[in-house]
């Protein structure tokens, strides 16, 4: 088990547009997923994309199968380890919805993201996986994909008056585990 150093916001390294794997299952890239599943299930994290461990590959892993404790009330999303992923709105529709994220700690925004996606990719083998989510899991996706363009959510914010430190906002969560 390796748990990686998560790189936090101000790392240049976070802003970098991600390099697609063109080799799959090597024991490069294995290992390079059990790091992203041990480091994101030690930090509870809904989702973890490779660009914050300091890796440059278009790879996110999300969902856990089972109640994240950041998150409690989120719906279930199952694990998925998603490769060179590509996602496309199904209709102009959007949602607000409060996010944080582990390269930004100790923090939450209320941010828009499109309500229903499809979205594609390749799992760990090279098989193709292409799957519809809305809600929760279309938030979650966009948000791990983002990082593979260099994008956090802090950048996706409208109202800046929707942002600020999850103890302040939420005094009640539980964020002994929270980043
Ligand atoms: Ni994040």
């Amino acid at each position: 088990m390796t748990v990686r150093e998560i790189l936090k916001m101000g790392d240049p390294r976070l802003l970098r547009v991600a390099q697609p794997v063109t080799a799959f299952d090597t024991d490069d890239l294995h290992l390079l997923i059990t790091d992203l599943l041990d480091t994101m299930r030690a930090s509870n994290g809904a989702g973890l994309a490779a660009p914050q461990i300091g890796v440059d590959l278009q790879v996110v892993i999300f969902g856990s199968g089972s109640p994240n404790p950041r998150y409690p009330d989120a719906p279930i999303v199952p694990r998925t380890v998603l490769i060179n992923p590509v996602i496309t709105p199904l209709g102009a529709e959007e949602e607000l919805g409060w996010e944080g994220c582990l390269s930004v700690p100790g923090l939450r925004g209320l941010v828009p993201r499109a309500s229903r996606i499809h979205y594609s990719g390749f799992d760990p083998y090279g098989d193709p996986l292409s799957r519809e989510a809305e809600g929760f899991h279309a938030r979650v996706v966009q948000h791990e994909c983002d990082h593979l363009i260099g994008k956090l959510y802090p950048m996706r914010i409208r109202d800046f008056t929707q942002f600020g430190f999850t103890d302040v906002l939420f005094p009640g969560l539980d964020a002994s585990q929270d980043d």
